[in-house]
């Protein structure tokens, strides 16, 4: 074990501003838990663990005692072994940016899949281990995939059929029937282990299933646990009727079955809401749906919908962006890349067609083709992690945005002006936070994504209030983000324009619009998203409790509480909120 002296000795080149030293603890470092404090005191920590230090709301309140057990299909920490050792690191995505904050609050279990290669040897003999791992707050249960069910489940139906449906990206649509045998199977033993969880779960459990990987759980976990609470949290864009129909028959009456064993689903957006409503209509004729207060009868239950926009750790982008050593960064950067009134440019995604990488330089081609002026204006750093791999669209992409590029640099490029920084790798939060905050635009061209959290992470990263975005218009975030510059990623010449525009934007309009993103973010944090959340399953929990009292109401949920912020418990009372909802 290395302490933190040694720790802090483990440098290795930063990958975006060369000649740097950087501390990669990911790479590097297995700190003691005291060399772990220390590091945490540190103004650079490269761990994502600067999360911890940051100040939540106390969520746990609307808990009410309730253990939360949370599922999904990725793990929050991910053990992988090198030849020299075992390491730690968080996998990229939305989904573990946004939960691992809320678990640490919250300190119940979280069950995933254990995908390290070193996942068996460092959680005990049924797959549990506390985590972050050298500061524990919570358990993950780690289940075990084989690589059948890895193939079946995970890369085939979720990944190759329910992936490219939900993002309505039919040409990547791949259907086979062991696929679907597979996500079963894979779906009722995630269910067992949620069940096993709540059965040793302290007090009462409440579950808390994420994305269209489990879709199948909730009905399940139901026909073994009855009357426990369960909702889920549909990460992703859905679909209406149409595009679901391209599944063989009978699969979408099961997704969706499986969808209303809920008590409450989660969709970043309403019209996504509006989406499954319609697909029950469609496919399960006997639901009673009401689409104006989003709710679905069957068999005897109600189960409520609701639009609850996901969104990050703005206080923590802010602190890491605001620090010595992002200060320290950016200028670095700009210094390198930005010199003599040449812009910066920001891209960060997963390599994964949604995002709209291809469509995006072809903009810049276009950009830098129409307007030759603006060759050596600017400076593109495009961070690009391989994701998914296994899958061949995938590898695809992957070789066609590398020689794209490549082609691209090669034509535009001069002798001082690089015009694409490609940086195909995983990068730390703190590094990230400081090229966001050193870039004059940040691109965001995803063709579609149910919200994208890197167009907020870059706003809260925008500190010296100078960046614009550029955003898809078919991402979640642009139907809550007012003052992006929006464009549609399909038509190459308006995403040029888009792009000019961010470019020639006087100071004052750019600092106007990040001001008003800014305070925007700030009224709508992680912490509010999951406040939200748990205020409105406590409010159904009560209503449904009040029913078991034989109380006379309505029908259950829907009328205890609003997606808004929370209300005191005790002076939310339901004529109060009907009247609410009465309101246009
Ligand atoms: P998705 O969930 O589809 O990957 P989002 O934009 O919602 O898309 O979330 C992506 C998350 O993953 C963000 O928190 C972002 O910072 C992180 N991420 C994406 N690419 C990288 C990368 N190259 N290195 C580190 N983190 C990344
Ligand atoms: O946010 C959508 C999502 O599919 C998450 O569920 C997932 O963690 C993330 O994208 C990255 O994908 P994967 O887990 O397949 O690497």
């Amino acid at each position: 074990m290395q302490t933190a002296e040694e720790a802090r000795a483990a440098r290795v080149a930063c990958p975006i501003a060369p000649g740097r030293r950087e501390l990669n603890y990911a790479a590097n470092v297995e700190p003691t838990r005291t060399a772990y404090r220390q590091l945490l005191e540190m103004p650079l920590c490269s761990h994502g663990c600067c999360h911890i230090i940051c100040a939540m709301t106390d969520v746990t309140k609307y808990l009410d005692g309730r253990t939360l057990i949370l599922l999904s299909n990725r793990e929050p920490y991910e053990h992988l072994a090198s030849s020299e050792r075992v390491h730690v690191r968080q996998p990229p995505g939305g989904l573990v940016s946004a939960l691992d904050p809320t678990m640490r609050r919250t300190s119940g279990t979280w069950v995933a899949w254990g995908s390290g290669s070193a996942d068996r040897e460092t959680s005990d003999a049924v797959g549990r281990l506390g985590v972050p791992p050298y500061d524990p707050a919570y358990t993950l249960r780690r289940v075990w995939l084989s690589e059948t069910d890895i193939e079946g489940y995970y890369l085939g139906f979720a990944n190759s059929a329910l992936w490219p449906l939900c993002h309505l990206l039919i040409q990547h649509f791949e259907f086979h029937a062991e696929h679907w045998e597979s996500y079963k199977a894979v779906n009722e033993r995630f269910a067992a282990a949620v069940h096993e969880e709540s059965l040793r779960a302290k007090g009462v459990a409440q579950v808390w299933v994420q994305d269209y990987h489990f879709a199948l759980v909730p009905a399940e976990l139901r026909r073994r646990a009855g009357n426990i609470f369960i909702h889920h949290f549909w990460h992703i864009p859905f679909p209406p009727p149409d595009i679901l129909r391209l599944l063989p028959m009978g699969i979408p009456e099961a997704l969706l079955t499986g969808l209303l064993g809920n008590d409450l689903v989660e969709f970043h957006t309403e019209r996504y809401a509006q989406n499954f409503l319609s697909c029950v209509r469609e496919f399960l004729p006997d639901a009673d749906v009401r689409g104006e207060s989003l709710r679905v009868g069957i068999d005897g239950r109600q189960v409520m919908l609701g639009a609850f926009p996901i969104s990050i750790d703005v206080e923590a982008f802010e602190r890491l962006a605001l620090s010595e050593e992002s200060d320290a960064r950016a200028t670095a950067l700009r210094q390198r890349y930005a010199r003599g009134g040449r812009a910066l440019g920001i891209s960060v995604d997963r390599i994964d067609y949604t995002k709209g990488i291809p469509e995006r330089l072809r903009a810049l081609d276009r950009l830098w083709t129409d307007t030759p002026e603006l060759r050596g204006r600017f400076t593109m750093i495009i961070v690009a992690t391989p994701s998914r791999t296994e899958l061949v669209p995938y590898q695809n992409l992957q070789s066609e945005v590398l020689a794209s590029v490549r082609q691209l640099n090669e034509r535009f490029g001069t002798p001082d002006w690089e015009p694409i920084v490609l940086v195909h790798e995983n990068v730390h939060a703190e590094l990230l936070a400081a090229v966001y905050r050193a870039a004059d635009l940040c691109l965001v061209s995803s063709l579609q994504d149910g919200m994208n959290l890197v167009a907020k992470e870059f706003v809260a990263s925008q500190v010296d209030e100078h960046g614009v975005l550029v955003l898809s218009r078919f991402t979640g975030a642009a139907e809550e983000i007012a003052d992006a510059v929006l464009i549609n990623p399909f038509n190459v010449g308006g995403f040029a324009d888009g792009i000019r525009t961010a470019l020639e934007m006087p100071p004052d309009e750019r600092r106007r619009r990040m001001r008003a993103m800014r305070a925007q973010l700030h009224r709508s944090t992680i912490f509010d998203w999951l406040e939200s959340i748990l205020v409105k399953c406590a409010a159904l929990m009560d209503s449904r409790l009040a029913d078991d009292g034989g109380r006379e109401r309505n029908a259950v949920g829907g009328d205890g509480a609003t997606n808004g912020p929370p209300r005191s418990r005790a002076t939310s009372t339901r004529s109060a909120d009907d009247w609410r909802e009465a309101l246009p």
